[in-house]
C-alpha cells in the first residue's frame, strides 16, 4: 500500500563507510534473469537475499518519523476483519497501540529522510531508478498488517526483522470491502503462503493480491516502483506545455471578414486558434526533456537545505578533493544523452561530463578523485556547485 508523501530533508547521503550491498540471487537467477523471468510477471521469494544488511531504523526511529507532520504515515489496526486507519502525523497514544493490539505503523518515503537506507535501495539497482518510488517501511507488532489488498506497484518486500507470513493470489475476487477504511479486498483466498525471516524477500508484481501477517514483532521494508499512468503523464505534459506558452499571446483577427451567419464557427477562427497553439504541437525533444524534469521533481513538501555559509567554487573543489560529493538525502538526478536531470530542473552538459553525471547518479555520490574533475570540467563544475548552492548535493 503506497501513498504520496511531504518530506522535510536536511542530511547529506550516506556516508563513506556505508557498506555496498548486493543481492545473494539462488542458484540460476541473477539481476538479467530476473528480469527476464520475474519483472512485471511472476512473483519470487529469495531467501538471505542481502548478507551484510544491517537494520538502521529501530522502531524508536520509525516512531519519531511518523510523528512528524512532514513525513506520511499511516497506523492500522484490527480485530479480525475490522480494520482502523489513523493518518499521520502519528499521536504518542495511537503509537502505544503496537504493543497492545494487532497494530502496524506504515511510514512512507523513508528514503527521503534516512540516508543510510539507500544501501539497500542501491542493491535494487538493477531497476532502473527512473521506475523507483520510494521506501516504505512497516513495524508491526505480532498480529499486525494491513488486510488482503492488491497494489498497482511492482515491489520487493524485504524482511528487516522478525518474521512475516505472506499470504498471495494471483486469481481472486476483485470486490472490495465497502465498509473498510483502507482498499482491502471483501473476500480473499491465498493460493501461496511464504514465511520470511530476515534478511528474505518477496518480490510481487503490480495486480498480485497479498496479505501480510507479521508473526513476531517485525519489520518489512517495501522498495516501491511506480508506473505512472497515462493520465499521470498527460496532465503533467500538458501542464509543462501550459508553461511553456508566452501568457499574452491572444487570439487577434485584424482583417475580420462579415460573417452570413452570425453563429457560423469560420474556418478562419479555427486556423487561427490553432496557430496560436501551434507551439504545443508534439515534440520528442521536449518531451524528453518533460519526463526527465517530472520524474525528478521533489515531491510536495520537501524543502532541500541551502548552506548557511556557501563556500565559493574554489573552496568547494578544495573541500570535495578531499571527501568527495554526495547528493541530499531527497534530491533525484537521471540523466540522458547531454541532459541531467537533478530535483525537477534540467542542465545540458557536454558528453564528457556525462560519465561523471551518471556516477554520481548511480552511486549517490563521488569520490575525492571523481570529485575534484567534475568540478573542474568548465560546465559541468558551475552546475555542480550551483546545485550546492540549492542543497541538492554537499561535501560528503
Ligand atoms: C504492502 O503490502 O504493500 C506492505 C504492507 C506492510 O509492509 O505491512
Ligand atoms: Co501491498
Amino acid at each position: 500500500m503506497k501513498g504520496r508523501e511531504r518530506i522535510l530533508t536536511r542530511t547529506p547521503s550516506g556516508s563513506a563507510s556505508t557498506p555496498r550491498l548486493r543481492i545473494r540471487w539462488p542458484r540460476g537467477l541473477s539481476e538479467r534473469r530476473f528480469l527476464a523471468e520475474h519483472w512485471q510477471r511472476k512473483p519470487l521469494v529469495v531467501r538471505g537475499a542481502l548478507p551484510g544488511f544491517r537494520d538502521c531504523l529501530p522502531r524508536r526511529s520509525l516512531r519519531a518519523l511518523a510523528r512528524r507532520e512532514d513525513v506520511e504515515s499511516r497506523l492500522v489496526w484490527h480485530r479480525g476483519s475490522r480494520y482502523r486507519v489513523a493518518h499521520g502525523p502519528q499521536r504518542d497514544a495511537d503509537l502505544a497501540r503496537l504493543s497492545t493490539v494487532d497494530a502496524t505503523l506504515l511510514v512512507q518515503g523513508v528514503d527521503r529522510q534516512v540516508p543510510a537506507v539507500h544501501a539497500l535501495l542501491e542493491a535494487f539497482s538493477f531497476v532502473p531508478r527512473a521506475r523507483r518510488d520510494d521506501l516504505m517501511v512497516s513495524d508491526a507488532a505480532p498480529g499486525g498488517g494491513v488486510g488482503p489488498h492488491v497494489d498497482s506497484y511492482d515491489v520487493f518486500l524485504f524482511q528487516a526483522r522478525g518474521r512475516r507470513l505472506w499470504r498471495i493470489a494471483r486469481e481472486f475476487d476483485p470486490e472490495l470491502d465497502e465498509d473498510a477504511p483502507l482498499r482491502l479486498l471483501r473476500r480473499f483466498e491465498p493460493e501461496e503462503e511464504f514465511m520470511l525471516e530476515p534478511g528474505d524477500f518477496l518480490y510481487l508484481p503490480p495486480g498480485v493480491a497479498h496479505d501480510g501477517i507479521a508473526l513476531d514483532d517485525c519489520a518489512t521494508w517495501s522498495v516501491g516502483f511506480r508506473a505512472p499512468s497515462a493520465r499521470e503523464l498527460a496532465a503533467g505534459w500538458c501542464a509543462w506545455l501550459e508553461d511553456s506558452i508566452q501568457e499574452d499571446l491572444l487570439y487577434a483577427d485584424p482583417g475580420l471578414a462579415l460573417q452570413r451567419s452570425a453563429s457560423w464557427l469560420s474556418d478562419d477562427y479555427v486556423r487561427t486558434a490553432a496557430r496560436l497553439i501551434h507551439p504545443l504541437a508534439f515534440d520528442r525533444r521536449r518531451f524528453e526533456r518533460f519526463v526527465g524534469c517530472h520524474l525528478t521533481e521533489p515531491r510536495d513538501g520537501v524543502v532541500f537545505d541551502a548552506p548557511r555559509r556557501p563556500l565559493g567554487p574554489e573552496a568547494l573543489a578544495a573541500r570535495a578533493a578531499q571527501r568527495g560529493l554526495a547528493l541530499a538525502t531527497a534530491s533525484a538526478l537521471l540523466w540522458r544523452t547531454n541532459t541531467a536531470f537533478m530535483n525537477g530542473e534540467a542542465v545540458d552538459l557536454p558528453p564528457a561530463a556525462m560519465p561523471l553525471v551518471a556516477r554520481l547518479g548511480d552511486r549517490r555520490r563521488l569520490g575525492a578523485s571523481d570529485s575534484a574533475r567534475a568540478l573542474r570540467n568548465r560546465s559541468l563544475g558551475p552546475a555542480l556547485h550551483d546545485w550546492y548552492l540549492a542543497g541538492y548535493l554537499a561535501p560528503a
